[in-house]
């Protein structure tokens, strides 16, 4: 039996996922709700047009084209129950209940559930008042991370480096509300030395299976400098996550985390993303819970998938991931993020991009969009983060290579991308 398939999503990530499906061979078609100006170009796909928040439609739709299976990519329908919603209507939904996904909607669960399993993370405390948080934050020494409690799209956790600065994060966040109500409740925790690294693994709410490794590229600008953001370019394998680091990972994170989550009556199943600090001696430390893939880590790491994604998704639905085995190209893969400027404050968009069309030809590397939109038959730009520039090569120098020789021959006047994707890997590479 072929399968249809629907993407729930519009970034890179979904461009990713929907592009990764489509290739099976038992999928026939996919539907990406709503998409964007590349997954409304690839072939046997389509952009739908559903308000990803109401479930009713998304349900009704799945029902007319008899959807065998919805993939989700962002957090914000899983928290709210999209899962249990198809799954309670019989279409087969792949991704946590909304029970589960507090592990990424509350910080301050996930913490105290790290904390109930003795699962490695910094030390915190949680806070609703200001003054509080304020005598507390007095008696810490410097620097400090402060995290709004809820969803805050990449943008509510901020590293202070000192009292006043301490004390002005906290009254944004606690008393003038600039996190809304993600901001009511703030999580302090102690600041991590280390490298970190992504560890994504599929989950069927027992068993799992690890995705390939990799790291993300935080910071704005080079050299890991400038403001936060929803990452700026990503590769995969990450050298950083050595095989003896992979295996306490998920000693120490995953089969704990897996196993917690069971026990408390709420199974994991979709994909389970956990942001670690690997400390200089190798241990890894939890820094946030995602519970949906990365973006832009999905780029890379679904330019490397084998194994019919599809599959492997009905497989974990259905209870029967501990049977499945999965496939990856051995070479790295790079995907480099071209924002427009000013991304992740105030950017301007509707800028037609151009050069898009001559990679099309090229072997081992592609464009994937997020920001995007067709706007009288022009693509033009429409988020912050625009493109991803992905390349395959036998080294992660040449995949960095490929991916910024790609880069270049695209176009619009105010992308902005880092110039050292990779640089780190590269680093660990050369030393080992
Ligand atoms: P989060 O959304 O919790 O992963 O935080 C976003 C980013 O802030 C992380 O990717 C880290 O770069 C940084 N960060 C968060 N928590 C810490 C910590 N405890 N120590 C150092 N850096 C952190
Ligand atoms: N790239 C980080 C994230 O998806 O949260």
């Amino acid at each position: 039996m072929k399968n249809t398939v629907l993407v729930i999503g519009s970034g890179g990530r979904e461009h990713a996922l929907a592009w990764r499906l489509a290739q099976s061979e038992t999928v026939k078609y996919t539907y990406v709700a709503p998409g964007n100006a590349g997954t409304a170009t690839e072939a046997n796909m389509e952009n739908v047009n559903l308000d990803i928040a109401d479930f009713i439609q998304i349900e009704n739709f799945c029902r007319q084209q008899n959807v065998d299976l919805v993939v989700v990519g962002p957090e914000q329908p899983l928290v709210a129950g999209i899962v249990d919603h198809l799954t309670e209507a019989g279409i087969a939904c792949f991704g946590p209940s909304a029970a589960a996904a507090q592990l990424e909607g509350s910080k301050a669960f996930a913490k105290a559930f790290l904390k109930r399993y003795a699962i490695p993370t910094a030390a915190y405390e949680v806070f609703t008042e200001v003054e509080a948080a304020c005598t507390y934050l007095q008696q810490q020494s410097f620097p400090q991370v402060i995290k709004a409690d809820g969803l805050a799209a990449g943008k509510g956790v901020v590293i202070v480096q000192d009292i006043p600065q301490a004390e002005a994060v906290v009254k944004d966040m606690l008393a003038d509300n600039k996190f809304g109500d993600a901001g009511s409740r703030i999580v302090i925790e102690e600041f991590l030395q280390g490298e970190e690294a992504s560890f994504i693994c599929m989950a069927d709410g027992k068993d799992f299976i690890s995705m390939a490794t990799s790291q993300d590229h935080k910071a704005r600008d080079d050299g890991d400098q400038g403001p936060n953001t929803g990452g700026m370019g990503a590769y995969s394998p990450a050298p950083v996550v050595t095989d003896t680091i992979h295996q306490r990972v998920v000693d120490e994170v995953i089969k704990p985390t897996l196993e917690g989550m069971q026990t408390e009556g709420m199974p994991f199943t979709g994909f389970l993303y956990a942001g670690l600090m690997i400390a200089a001696d190798g241990t890894p430390k939890v820094l946030e819970f995602n519970v949906r893939f990365g973006d832009p880590e999905t780029q890379p790491i679904m330019m490397r998938l084998k194994s019919p994604l599809d599959q492997l998704c009905l497989a974990a639905v259905k209870q029967e991931l501990g049977t499945e085995a999965i496939e990856w190209d051995q070479r790295f893969a790079l995907g480099v993020v071209m924002a427009e400027q000013g991304y992740p404050e105030a950017y301007q968009s509707g800028h037609a991009i151009t050069g898009l069309e001559s990679l099309e030809q090229w072997q081992d590397c592609k464009v994937f969009h997020a920001g995007t939109k067709v706007n009288d038959g022009k693509t033009v730009t429409a988020g912050g983060r625009v493109l991803c520039v992905c390349a395959v090569d036998e080294s992660l120098q040449q995949a960095q290579q490929k991916a910024y020789a790609g880069l270049a021959k695209i176009q619009w006047g105010s992308a902005y991308f880092r110039q050292d994707i990779g640089a780190k890997g590269i680093r660990h590479l050369s030393e080992s």
